[in-house]
């Protein structure tokens, strides 16, 4: 595929960049305040704050499922929140989202699940056969590929939308507490696949209320507090 010259992605844009970003929700108060912010498409960060604090929200800006009440959204130098609908899907296909209810399809096996973005890339069957199991056998399970969501634990289904969200290599992974419902030791072996996809380029968030889990790893903060974000190294 060639790009042309105005879709050519911008290597030096930062991932993310907040600009003056607020969210309300209808009429409420506002839950993020003037929020202003840049990562390289490098970083890793933790997204710190109590429930409520506007974790999922702020991700959700993010990942589009909603837009800013004001302020602009910029994803690897396009300001989302401005570009043109149809700009949108390329961006999409550069992100990887967990999300904390999972959002697995219940009809398909975990294979599926996991194959299903590489499905829709078009990737052939036996290359999505390899990558597919060897992510499943990284997270654990290689003995339930033919198992559907409904008979998975909690932290299973966790393990299948984490792979699932990075099967395609996505430029940008968003990670709402991924480790939620895991172990200790499963969670670090979750964290060790962030670790080594950053290492790879990717640029990933991981919103948490561990404090266990951030104390373990030195990940600069991005914390939120009273609608306000505050970047500690
Ligand atoms: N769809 C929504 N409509 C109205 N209020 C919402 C909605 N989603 C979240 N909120 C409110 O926004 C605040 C932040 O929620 P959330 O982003 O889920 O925080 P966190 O993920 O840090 O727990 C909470 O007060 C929550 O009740
Ligand atoms: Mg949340």
């Amino acid at each position: 595929m060639t790009l042309s010259r105005k879709e050519k992605p911008d290597e030096e844009a930062p991932a993310v960049q907040l600009d003056s970003v607020a969210l309300r929700y209808e009429q409420g108060p506002f839950i993020l305040k003037d929020l202003n912010l840049v990562l390289p498409a490098d970083s890793i960060r933790f997204l710190t704050g109590p429930s409520g604090a506007g974790k999922t929200s702020l991700l959700s800006l993010l990942y589009l499922a909603q837009r800013p009440s004001l302020g602009a959204v910029k994803l690897f130098g396009t300001d989302v929140t401005a570009a043109n609908r149809g700009r949108l899907p390329a961006i999409r296909r550069k992100l990887g989202v967990i999300f904390q209810d999972f959002r697995l399809l219940d009809h398909l096996s975990t294979f599926d699940n996991v194959a299903l973005p590489l499905r829709i890339a078009g990737i052939a069957e036996t290359e999505i056969k390899e990558n597919v199991t060897e992510l499943l056998s990284w997270v654990g399970l290689e003995d339930l590929m033919e198992t559907r969501p409904a008979v998975l634990s909690g932290g299973q289904k966790q393990r299948v939308a984490i792979a699932r969200a990075v099967v395609n290599r996505p430029q940008l992974i968003l990670a709402d507490e991924p480790t939620g419902n895991v172990d200790d030791e499963i969670g670090m072996r979750l964290m060790q696949l962030f670790i080594e996809l950053n290492r790879l380029g990717a640029c990933i968030i991981i919103a948490t209320h561990n404090e266990h889990l951030v104390s373990r790893f030195d990940f600069p903060r991005l914390s939120l507090a009273d609608g306000c974000l505050e970047e500690q190294a």
